[in-house]
């Protein structure tokens, strides 16, 4: 592993020179949460993203698994959301994605892996999510979140307009989204057209969080949340409440800054 040579710009924002150091960067701070709690002989409760961003951490994290003993023993994992009507073996399923991306490679014990389910009946959705929020609760909170950023500056699936003390809910997905997934869901017709989603005010109670993104292609929605107030329409402004947010992009992301 190469050492990333970042450079801070503010105390709680890193911009690094490759995406691949910011997601070592990313993954050596999960992987330190990680060992912190086993020290203290206790679970570590990690919120998980999918989608491209976070691939090499996981990569990165599966590296440190083999090579480096990292073992996920004492991990518990809640994902952040999960397209609906589709089945978890769907090709582009967020549990799919998270087996072939983290699960399969490291040793993280079936049972104390949760993800929300695409197949959850629409008249039972509202008990399961919140049996979601009771369990993430049940193990006093998230204590690390990774996040992405949408273009539309959603974070999970909190579309614009989501409120700042939304939960863990069904949601409608954007046109902006959708459009974002049609090519690998092999056109628009064939994305899902809602989600489950953690809420705002379910990230925002996790006790660390932090928001990674890469690319050019998030230039201009970093840019717009850092220099908007926070408002519903432009979901990830609702960050600024919590000033102890780690944010980690990779030059091109941080570009327009
Ligand atoms: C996925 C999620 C989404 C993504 C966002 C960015 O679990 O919560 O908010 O983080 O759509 O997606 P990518 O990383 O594919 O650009």
């Amino acid at each position: 592993m190469t050492k990333a040579s970042n450079i801070p710009i503010e105390n709680n924002i890193q911009v690094c020179p490759t995406q691949e150091q910011a997601s070592e960067t990313t993954a050596q701070l999960i992987a330190d949460v990680i060992k912190a709690k086993q020290e203290l002989g206790q679970v570590a409760v990690l919120g998980l993203a999918t989608g491209n961003t976070p691939k090499l951490v996981y990569k990165e994290l599966v590296q440190m698994h083999k090579n480096q003993g990292l073992t996920f023993k004492n991990v518990v994992s809640f994902n952040l959301d999960e397209y609906h009507g589709i089945t978890p073996d769907h090709k582009l399923s967020y549990h799919r994605f998270m087996r072939e991306y983290l699960f399969n490679h490291v040793d993280i014990l079936p049972e104390n892996i949760h993800l929300p389910f695409g197949t959850w009946k629409k008249n039972r959705i509202g008990q399961h999510c919140i049996e979601y929020e009771e369990k993430i609760k049940h193990y006093n909170g998230i204590d690390i979140q990774l996040l992405g950023i949408g273009r539309n500056g959603h974070i999970a699936f909190n579309e614009p307009g989501s409120p700042f003390d939304s939960v863990t809910r069904l949601i409608d997905l954007h046109p902006f989204t959708r459009n974002d997934a049609a090519d690998e869901f092999g056109g628009l017709d064939k994305v899902p057209t809602q989600a489950i989603t953690m809420g705002i005010h379910t990230i925002m109670n996790a006790k660390r969080i932090l928001l990674l993104a890469l690319g050019k292609r998030k230039a201009e929605i970093i840019k717009k949340t850092f220099e908007s107030e926070m408002t519903p329409q432009i979901p990830a402004t609702f960050l600024k409440a919590r000033p102890d947010i780690e944010y980690i992009f990779d030059t091109e992301a941080a570009s327009l800054l």
